[in-house]
Order: structure tokens, then sequence, then C-alpha cells
């Protein structure tokens, strides 16, 4: 006698009004279980079930590559609003008049795990934003520090190296990460922050952002002041202890996603208030460290923050592949008015970005809807992989006497000076200036109680795991901000070591 079949919970397959389910060519399919067999239940399969190997090869093509760096985020959707005039410092549209509103799409990250790495990390976070303006979407692909780790771009692949796997364990290395940053303390004051409890953010809502680079606000005609962007958080600044990120690693990993994508579901809608700081050319070659150096902050003693807008996000995305993972940023994609300065990681971070667009999503990266921007016409990009807007039909692939185009006067980058000089090699020296915001840093945590403690902890506990010898070196590090640190430092790895 055949066994019984069993009554499990089904899906209803009658339902007419719903879509009706395919193959990917349209073929309509009567059974989405079912695969075709010879001969009975357990009869071998043909090749001509196109559904089967369809469905398959598609699933065996799922993963795209992740980010090289930043892989783990989260994203939404929301608005940058104008809320004072800087309309005299810059002609970009998007600033033109107070309360002028432009879409935006931010994504957040962490930089040195891998995408299902935990959000408590002990890392820089990205704050990456899109701004769909009129004049072409514009980019502030930013973090959560102001400064960065190096200045010049070429450390950049091996500086991330040293963060992320040893090549042959697998493992995070700790003589790795501190044999690069005290070979290279320019470092210092990134260090600074990282190993501050900012260094673990308790939510992507709890942090502010910052443009880090020196960027340029240029005006019709062609001047000009160097300027730095601050969004600081409506919600406060929140981090974990290193020990509650460490707890909630385990627990909850996706803690940062999870808790943006509440948040916006329960309509509470994070916003950060944007400042700017800026600064002359005159000023700029007076200042006491140049305006390149990716390592220094522009005192705001000397250059006030000037409120000028709120970002509000207040949607979240439908689909994550489609709208997070597929998102492409680039520094390199500016709109007139909103130009790039001569930082040379800021110029190396314009080719690199869409460089790896092209690798990661195809060159046709910005066809994609969450990068599409708002207006686009070049008729001389044509073809290529996965081309799906219709290639312009007919429409001339070149500079054309029988289509002519319109080319919009005053939107040129090229006429506003840099300073420039003769073609040199280098690699500019660690000097004494390089500690002296790292010193500031160290006060400044002095003002809150436990927070040199909880520094001194986080260098420990994360330190401990290197070699006695690169535990020296860290030791040096730090004595050059503050001596007291260092001998803090000193004294917890002794501690740590007769544990
Ligand atoms: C992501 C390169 C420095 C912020 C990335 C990606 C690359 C890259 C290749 C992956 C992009 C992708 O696959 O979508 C570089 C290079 C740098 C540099 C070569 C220096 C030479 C910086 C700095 C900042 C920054 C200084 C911040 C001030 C970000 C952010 C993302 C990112 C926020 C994630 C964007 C997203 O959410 O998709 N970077 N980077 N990077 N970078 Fe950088």
């Amino acid at each position: 006698m055949a066994p019984a079949i069993i009554k499990q919970a089904s899906v209803s397959t009658d339902n007419a009004s719903a879509p009706t389910y395919t193959t990917s060519n349209g073929r309509p399919i009567e059974n989405p279980r079912a695969s075709t067999r010879i001969g009975g239940e357990y009869g071998p399969l043909l090749l001509q079930d196109f559904h089967l190997i369809d469905q398959l090869a598609h699933f065996d093509r799922e993963r795209i590559p992740e980010r090289v760096v930043h892989a783990k985020g989260a994203g939404a959707y929301g608005e940058f609003q104008v809320t004072d005039d800087i309309s005299d410092l810059t002609s970009a549209d998007f600033l033109s008049s107070i309360g002028k509103k432009t879409k935006a799409f931010v994504r957040f990250s962490t930089v040195g795990g891998e995408r299902a790495s935990p959000d408590t990390a002990r890392d820089p976070r990205g704050f990456a934003i899109k701004l769909y303006t009129d004049d072409g979407t514009l980019d502030w692909v930013f973090n959560n520090t102001p400064v960065f780790f190096l200045r010049d771009p070429t450390k950049f692949p091996m500086f991330i190296h040293t963060q992320k796997r040893n090549p042959q364990t697998n493992l995070k290395d700790a003589d790795m990460f501190w044999d690069y940053l005290t070979t290279n303390q320019e470092s210092a004051h990134q260090l600074m922050t990282l190993f501050s409890d900012r260094g673990t953010p308790a939510g992507y809502r709890f942090m502010h952002g910052w443009s880090g680079h020196t960027f340029k606000l240029v005006n019709a005609d062609g001047s000009f002041v160097y300027c730095q962007i601050t969004l600081k958080s409506d919600q406060g600044i929140k981090n974990f202890t290193n020990d509650e990120a460490t707890k909630v690693a385990g627990e909850s990993p996706d803690y940062a996603t999870e808790d943006l994508f509440n948040a916006i579901e329960r309509g509470e809608y994070p916003s950060w208030t944007a400042y700017i700081q800026t600064m002359t050319l005159e000023q700029a070659q007076k200042f006491r460290y140049s305006v390149f150096d990716l390592t220094k902050v522009w005192p705001k003693s000397e250059f006030p923050l000037k409120k000028f807008g709120k970002l509000t996000l207040n949607r979240n995305p439908e689909n994550y592949f489609a709208e997070v993972e597929q998102a492409a940023f680039s520094p390199g994609h500016l709109v007139p008015g909103f130009e790039a300065s001569a930082d040379p990681v800021l110029q190396s971070r314009l080719f690199s970005y869409n460089d790896t667009h092209r690798h990661r999503l195809g060159v046709n990266y910005l066809q994609i809807p969450v990068n599409r921007p708002e207006h686009v016409f070049n008729p001389v990009q044509r073809d290529g992989g996965l081309r799906v807007d219709g290639n312009y039909g007919a429409f001339p692939n070149y500079q054309s006497t029988f289509s002519p185009l319109h080319y919009r006067a005053g939107t040129s980058t090229a006429k506003h000076e840099h300073w420039a000089s003769t073609a040199l090699d280098i690699s500019p020296e660690v000097t004494d200036l390089d500690y002296e915001q790292p010193r500031g840093l160290w006060k400044v945590l002095g003002r809150t109680k436990g927070q040199q403690d909880n520094f001194v902890y986080n260098v420990v506990s994360h330190a401990s795991a290197a070699k006695p010898e690169i535990q020296k070196r860290v030791v040096e590090l730090f004595s050059r901000v503050d001596e007291e640190l260092g001998d803090r430092i000193a004294a917890g790895f002794e501690k740590a070591k007769s544990k």
C-alpha cells in the first residue's frame, strides 16, 4: 500500500488576481516545485527543463563582488534642505535659496569587515550621501571622523590590507594592524578618535559626518573659497564602550542596520544639521597646516562652523540588494559650484570609485535606478554590458550637425587656480606638527569622566594581541602624543601580560 500523503501548510495556486508566475522569459509555469523526470518520482532529469536550469543558473550568479572596503552597510532615502543662505559663496544650484530641497540617498557602513561582519566593530563609519540635484548627482562620500589615517594615496591599498586579514592565516592580525600604523604615524590623529569610544558608535543615527577633505565652493565668475563640511547628528552622540560593542557584536551583529530601519519605520526620522567652514586662498597659504593634508582639522575657533542645511532620512529602501548593495558613490560625482580641491588623496579618490564600480557593477552602473541622475544626456557613451535604457536610440553618437545639443555655459571646472609647482615624487615626512592635534584630542577626552581611561583600555585590549616589539612601538607612538598616555598604555600591557 502506498504511504499516506501528509497534509502540510501549502501555498495557494489559484489566485487569479495575483501576479502570474513565469520563467525568466515569461512563460507561465503551473508548478514551480516540479522538475521534469523520466519514468517516475526518482527518475533522471532532462536538460530541456528550462525552468529548473534557469532557476539554478540565476541562483549561481546571485552574488556580485562585495565592496573592497565598506562592504557592510545600510541605507535610506531622504532629503537635504537649505536652512541658511550661503549663495554668496557658490553658484551651486541646490544651495541657491533657503528652503530648497534636494532628494537624497545615504549609505552608512563599516570599513574593514566583510558583508556579514558585525556593525559594532571598532572602525571608522562611512557616511555616503547622494544628492540628486538638477545639475547632476553630487556624492558626499564622507566618514564619521574629520580626519583620515593617511595623506599619501599610494599607501591606501597597503593600509587597508593591514586592517583586513592576514594572507596566510586569513585572520585579523594585530601585528599587521599596528606594524603599519606605528610606521606611518601621520595616522596618530585618526587613531585618537578610533580608540576613543567614538570608534564604536551605538548606531548610525548617533554619529556625526565629516567631509574630511577640503573642497571648493565656486562662484559663477570662477572665484572660490575652500570649504569643509560637518554634519552633526540631531539625535546626539551615543557610543558603546569596548565591552558593550563586543557583546552586541555577538548578540545582535546587525545592530546599526536594524536600529536605522526600525527608527524610520516608526516615523522617527533621523536628521543631521549641516555646517560649513570656509577659508580663502590667502588664508590657506598662511594656515599652520596644509589644507590638502587629510590628517588635520581646521580649528573651529579660527574657522567657525556656519549652519547651512539639514539632511533628513524618511524612507527605507524597498529592496536591499537593488538599492543599497548596488548604490555606487563617487567623490568624482560633483556639480557646478561644488568642486574638488587639490588634496592628493581626494584627487586619487576621484579615479578610484568609478573604476571599482565598473568592476563591481559594470560599465553602465549609472543606469541602476538608485544611481541614475535626475537628468542625463550623453549620447557619446553608448553600448556596454547591461545597457537597459534604450541606448539613445537613433540619436547620433558623436557631436553632430544634424541633431544639435545644448552646451550650458559657465559649467566648466577648469578655470580656477590651484597651487602648482614642479612635479616631484613626494611622501610628506611625519613631523612634530602631526602630534599637536592628537594631543589636543587627548585633552578633550580628559574633559569627560572615564573617557581617557576607556581610551587606554581600548588600545590595550586591541594591541595586547600584538608581539612585544610591536607593543613597544605602540607605546612610543602614544608617548609622542602625551607622555602620561604612553606610560599608561605600557602599564596596561604589563598588566595584561600578568593575567
Ligand atoms: C568606499 C577607495 C579614502 C569614504 C570605497 C571604495 C573604494 C574606496 C574602492 C569601494 C567603493 C565601492 O565599491 O562602492 C578609497 C581610496 C581612498 C579612500 C583609494 C584613499 C586614497 C576614503 C576617505 C573617505 C572614504 C578619506 C572619507 C572621508 C568612503 C566611503 C565608502 C568608501 C563612505 C563607502 C561608500 C558606500 O557606502 O558605498 N573607498 N577610499 N574613503 N570610501 Fe573610500
